[in-house]
């Protein structure tokens, strides 16, 4: 599949010769050279593109992840529109743990909502274990990705335990999380109980995603920057690291990302990471003295700033490749997703220009 529509030929063939496992995406995540800095967004499948709305006009959210050919044509529309150097399967943090027994809905412009929120030792019970057999249409879906996609990777993902977690006690969105912390600090045996079921839960869906043929994980604990970095360690680390920990022997780059990780970036890359995810507060050179010289780093434009006249966004991708220069591999991302107003030419643009600058330095150097 002809995908890259600023891909040089000897980048092609690059590309061509060692496959997926050997793309500018998962040499970034492996800290290999390669011949530019990959980009992708988090959120790219969806929100902004007017053929995803399309789609979605007459199909729920839930029902469209579980209908392969439906999530097959949305993860690979903006890899077609944009050329980017990864796919991220169309699914939600929510698909596995309904898959797992849990009524949950995901409502159009609010998020997930759970029917019975999760408050008890008998609703921690709720939460099953998931097989393939609970998930086939996801295990479709990758294998036909695969297929499509060609050379380029594929990216599994996940919520991580606190994150999952937060939805099913809230019952939905929450702005403070308060009763996810009051079950933490009031229950923490039920609180770890719970954390425990949803990472066997997280994991064996990452499993079935790896097996089908996903190149690459990245485990979502989108709202972890609400606690401190002593409670992290001590009631969600231990959850987010069986995670990722338990992938060690399956071969692909394992990705930890969350918002608001300041803080918290040592302990996420701790978990088990090979790449960790920062978003717009820390530039990318402070974020790799926190992290270490051992992982690489992705990130970590503000999704707002693609709202702004374009000469601001290119300044500020500018900025990003510099200080990505810093960690000893880059893949260029927003600092969390693509908001759903933004312009897709936009998006177009700033893969083409991160392909455009990092490829003349490395000819320059
Ligand atoms: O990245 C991609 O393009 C792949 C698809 C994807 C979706 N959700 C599709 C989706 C991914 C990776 C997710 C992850 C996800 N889901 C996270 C972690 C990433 C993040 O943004 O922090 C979280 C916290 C969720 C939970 C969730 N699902 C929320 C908060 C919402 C509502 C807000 C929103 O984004 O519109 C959803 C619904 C959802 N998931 C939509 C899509 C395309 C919108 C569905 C709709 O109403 O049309």
């Amino acid at each position: 599949m002809s995908t890259d529509t600023t891909g040089t030929a000897a980048r092609d063939g690059e590309q061509r010769a060692g496959g997926p496992a050997d793309s500018p995406f998962i040499r970034a995540c492996r800290r290999r050279p390669g011949p530019h800095t990959p980009v992708w967004f988090m959120r790219q499948a969806g929100r902004s593109l007017p053929e995803y709305r399309e789609i979605r006009a007459s199909v729920p959210m839930l029902e469209s992840c579980r209908r392969p050919e439906l999530v097959t044509e949305i993860t690979l529309q903006p890899v077609r529109r944009h050329g980017v150097d990864a796919a991220i399967l169309f699914s939600d943090i929510v698909v596995p743990v309904a898959a797992a027994g849990v009524d949950l809905d995901i409502v159009p412009g609010t998020g997930p909502v759970v029917a019975e929120p999760i408050r008890t030792a008998a609703d921690v019970e709720r939460v099953r274990p998931i097989t393939r057999d609970d998930v086939p249409y996801v295990d479709e879906a990758v294998r036909q990705l695969v297929i499509e996609l060609g050379d380029t990777p594929l990216i599994g993902f996940a919520g991580a335990p606190f994150t999952l977690a937060s939805y099913l006690v809230e019952g939905g969105p929450s702005r403070t999380h308060a009763k996810t912390k009051a079950m933490m600090y009031g229950d923490p045996e039920l609180w770890h109980a719970l954390c425990g079921r949803l990472a066997e839960v997280t994991l064996a869906f990452l499993r079935v995603q790896i097996e089908a043929g996903v190149s690459a994980v990245q485990l979502f604990d989108s709202w972890a920057g609400a606690l401190s970095e002593a409670d992290y360690r001590r009631y969600v680390l231990p959850h987010s690291t069986a995670v990722l920990s338990g992938l060690v022997d399956a071969g692909v780059p394992r990705i930890h990302f969350g918002v608001g990780t300041a803080e918290l970036l040592g302990a996420m890359g701790e978990a088990g990471a090979d790449v960790v995810g920062v978003d717009w507060r820390t530039p990318l050179d402070v974020a790799t003295g926190r992290i270490g010289p051992d992982k690489a780093v992705q990130g970590n434009l503000d999704p707002s700033v693609l709202l702004a006249p374009w000469p601001v966004v290119e300044t500020e991708v500018r900025r990003i490749l510099d200080q990505g220069r810093a960690a000893p591999g880059h893949v260029f991302n927003l600092g969390h997703g693509v908001l759903p107003e933004t312009d897709p030419d936009v998006l177009t643009r700033v893969v083409a220009l991160v392909h455009e600058l990092s490829s003349r330095r490395a000819d320059q150097g």
